[in-house]
């Protein structure tokens, strides 16, 4: 999420901070920040807003010095804002730290550290870090480092910094990338590979739980017991340009790959650690508050609006609260039925679109409560809401979205467990049973990432026909619209999706001989009649490609093709089944030339009604 960059050596320290952390801004720029030792302090200078609102904050004084850290922030916790922004340091100044990812357990680290009489002046998770090392220095900086380590749990990239060590940095990861980059007479490093590319392209790839420390003429790399490691140079052969994409072809390629990580990130802090709960410290909800709703609207536009129809069925199936989904544009123009016993959820990954915010102004104005699920920090649409949900997708840049929409289904299936659990309409060990399962989501989004190559066939086998249909029924038929939605996106095939019991009513008339249809299969309520469905379009010499889960051995003889994804609760399946939708457009886009992360006439963001 976050661009973390470090240096050490011989040189000055902030020509390469600035100039790394410019080649992350991709990653995150709601706020940058920079400290750097002069010799005798750090000196720290931070700014809200894009990096260059930062180089002209120190321009004419830059921090002068040769060890420094820098960081360019994608907001997690606390809104964007020169307080909010890394790096941060503890009470002396002594100890400076930048930090991608989360710290799940800073709460509780928080309150001690503030009866020990620690005062903190951010209200991120990072902080914490900074004042833990004050707190439990002992002289020995790196045992110190691992020493706080072993207290904290979340995912992390940590670079540390310190006013009493000054000739080194030390740096660890954990389910966040960190890289080394290897100089002459200095040393870089980076949370991403673009940032030292132009310095050097010898590096070390930190694993896990690695520890590195690292001053200008060498780099010590340990574990966590603090046993010597021996890194592989790995020598970097991308070009910048690939480089920021991580070594994928398209910004979506990367972001699609992400979704594990993504999904992992957005739930891992939320649910109890014995599986008996999800807890959305950010709400606070209790049964009063949610008996109080008649009705809940959830509204939202294109691939959000997507994640919504799938959250209306979790909040009805597992809550029993009735729930409307509209599209944003269409929502206001109706003259929807809403009071304070209503409760809108408006969805959004850019927090910005202009008809969803106005959706959610329009249900404020008429005395809805507001809920707004969005995946940026201090937008304008987590600023309106009264409450607000963020997914942890981390920056998505394509303008197709995918792992916004993954993470948004894992919000919309824990906003409904959690209020089953207040309103007791489900047992608890059916909350159980499903929280277990979703912890194995990402593993599993993982497992349906490898196995692409049948997709890259398809994808060329079929990727020049001008029409292709989706079908299937309940959470298929939802998941199939954001198939359709995908490859008329990026692909430019025209992609219609129907409920397969709909398709008889009139779009039958379009099924003629070798169009494909892409059927999805998951749903047991309703597995025959979608059968009766595929076999309606086979009649007519459809190619059918069927989507279904690996346990399923009877749909393979009734379609061309199948594509099976992992075995779960037909709840969550639609995390899985999404998966090779994406891919089948992403390559089908490949296939036909088109220009995947800018498709035409489309824009990531939406400010115009
Ligand atoms: C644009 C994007 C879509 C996105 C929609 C809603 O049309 O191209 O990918 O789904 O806006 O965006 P939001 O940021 O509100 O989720």
């Amino acid at each position: 999420m976050c661009g973390i960059v470090g240096y050490v050596g011989d040189g000055q320290a902030t020509p390469f901070l600035l100039e790394g952390l410019t080649k992350l801004e991709y990653r995150g720029y709601d706020s940058a920040g920079i400290a750097v030792y002069d010799g005798k302090s750090i000196r720290v200078e931070k700014s809200v807003g894009r990096l260059v609102s930062l180089k002209e904050k120190i321009a004419g004084n830059e921090p002068s010095g040769m060890v420094g850290i820098g960081h360019t922030r994608w907001a997690t916790h606390g809104r964007p804002s020169d307080l909010n922004a890394h790096p941060h340091t503890d009470c002396t100044g002594d100890f400076v730290v930048v930090h991608n990812g989360i710290i799940e357990n800073y709460m509780a680290l928080k309150e001690d550290l503030i009866k020990k009489g620690h005062v903190f002046k951010s209200e991120t998770d990072t902080e914490v870090i900074a004042h833990m090392m004050e707190e439990l220095y002992n002289g020995d900086f790196e045992a110190t480092v691992r020493d706080v380590l072993n207290r904290i749990d979340g995912s992390y990239s940590l670079v540390f910094m310190s006013r009493r060590d000054p000739d080194r940095l030390i740096c660890t990861k954990q389910d966040n990338p960190l890289v080394i980059g290897l100089g002459e007479g200095e040393n870089f490093i980076a949370s991403d590979i673009p940032a030292i590319i132009s310095r050097t392209r010898r590096t070390y790839i930190l694993n896990d739980g690695e520890i590195a420390v690292i001053r200008k003429d060498s780099v010590w790399v340990t574990n966590r017991e603090g046993e010597p490691i021996t890194k592989k140079v790995f020598e970097v052969n991308w070009n910048a340009e690939a480089a920021e994409k991580g070594g994928y072809e398209h910004f979506m390629l990367k972001e699609i790959h992400e979704q594990p990580k993504a999904v992992r990130d957005t739930m891992s802090a939320r649910l109890a650690k014995d599986d008996s709960a999800v807890v959305l410290d950010e709400l606070k909800w209790n049964e009063d508050f949610l008996n109080s709703f008649h009705k809940i609207f959830i509204v939202a536009c294109g691939t959000a609006y997507h994640a919504g129809l799938v959250g209306k069925y979790y909040i009805e199936r597992l809550a029993r609260i009735p729930v409307e989904c509209d599209i944003a544009s269409e929502f206001r123009y109706r003259s929807p039925i809403i009071d304070d016993c209503t409760l809108t959820i408006v969805i959004s990954q850019s927090g910005e679109t202009i008809d969803t915010l106005a959706a959610l102004k329009e249900a404020k104005r008429l005395g809805s409560k507001t809920l707004a699920v969005t995946n940026v920090v201090g937008s304008s649409i987590a600023r309106e809401a009264d409450q607000v949900i963020y997914t942890w997708a981390g920056p998505e840049i394509a303008v197709a979205s995918t792992k916004a929409y993954t993470t948004q289904l894992i919000v919309m299936f824990m906003l409904a467990l959690y209020m089953a659990g207040i309103r007791r309409t489900l047992p608890a060990a059916r909350i159980h049973e499903l929280i277990g399962k979703l912890r194995q989501i990402p593993a599993q989004i993982s497992e349906t990432l490898e196995d692409v190559e049948p997709i890259k066939t398809f994808a060329k086998v079929y990727g020049f026909n001008e029409d292709v249909f989706f079908i299937g029924r309940s959470l298929d038929y939802d998941v199939a619209l954001e198939g359709s939605l995908k490859l008329k996106e990026i692909s430019y095939i025209h992609a219609e999706a129907y409920a397969a019991g709909e398709l008889k009513h009139g779009t039958l008339a379009l099924i003629v001989e070798g169009i494909p249809v892409i059927a999805l299969a998951t749903q047991k309520s309703v597995y025959e009649k979608t059968l009766s469905n595929i076999k309606e379009v086979k009649a007519r010499d459809a190619v059918v490609i069927g989507i279904a889960a690996a346990n399923d051995t009877e749909l393979e003889k009734y379609v061309d093709h199948v594509i099976k994804v992992p075995e779960t609760d037909e709840l969550l399946i639609p995390l899985l089944t999404v998966v090779p939708l994406q891919l089948l457009a992403y390559y089908a886009a490949i296939t036909r030339g088109s220009d995947v992360d800018k498709p035409r006439n489309l824009a990531k963001s939406v400010t115009v009604e």
